[in-house]
């Protein structure tokens, strides 16, 4: 039932055991009590490997509250075990508090998704269309997932210009830096990933001590 009918339909029945009830004042006690809490902040309350993190994890709550920003696409890049898996799921689940929908994948799941549509001749798209469709589109630890000859980064070159075009997020986690982008993947992928007007660079930098 949608929240006005409920409204209505509680109104109705306090009213008809109480003539004197105004809907004034029935409006502010069913407010008081139907009070949603504040969503969570994710962001705090984490612990901070180094103060870089700790502004990169600032910057980031910020792009959360923000959301949607006019570059709304990060590259999240730096060496294995630097945090970078970790703090997407706190952008996630922040974004997700705020009803935008999220899709998490990794890089290597997503070409299992491309293979199942290739060899179902297009019939199996659901979750295709899921990395199409969604507001932003997490691809986690891109660079790790195999090449496979013209499945790989033809997809992923669709998927991030049809993003693009439509001006839907994509989050891209990685460990390789700017230039090894250009060299593992075709410019054209490259270049949409990498570029200024396109998306924010993020590198992460190692831990200060074990967290
Ligand atoms: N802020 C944090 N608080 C607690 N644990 C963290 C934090 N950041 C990273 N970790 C932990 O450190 C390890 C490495 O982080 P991870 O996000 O997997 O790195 P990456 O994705 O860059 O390889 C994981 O076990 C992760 O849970
Ligand atoms: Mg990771």
């Amino acid at each position: 039932m949608n929240e006005e009918i409920k409204m209505d339909t509680e109104f109705f029945k306090a009213f008809a055991k109480d003539k004197t009830l105004s809907r004034a004042e029935f409006n502010k006690r069913y407010l008081e009590t139907h009070k949603k809490p504040p969503a969570p902040d994710r962001f705090v309350n984490l612990k901070v490997p180094s103060p870089k993190h700790k502004s990169i994890y600032n910057w980031l709550a910020e792009y959360c509250e923000k959301f949607p920003t006019k570059i709304p696409n990060l590259v999240l890049w730096g060496a294995t075990g630097t945090g970078k898996t970790f703090i997407v799921n706190t952008v996630k689940q922040s974004l997700t508090d705020k009803k935008v929908r999220v899709e998490y994948a990794t890089a290597f799941n997503m070409v299992n998704v491309f293979q199942k549509y290739v060899n179902s001749f297009g019939r199996d798209d659901e979750q295709i269309n899921d990395f199409l469709d969604c507001d932003v589109l997490i691809i986690d630890d891109l660079g790790t997932e195999p090449t496979i000859k013209n499945v790989t980064q033809e997809h992923i070159y669709n998927i991030l210009n049809e993003r693009l075009v439509n001006k839907r997020a994509f989050i891209i986690t990685t460990n390789l830096n700017p230039d090894a982008l250009y060299e593992r993947y075709d410019e054209r992928i490259a270049r949409r990933i990498t570029a200024k007007e396109n998306s924010t660079l993020i590198e992460f930098p190692k831990f200060d001590s074990k967290i």
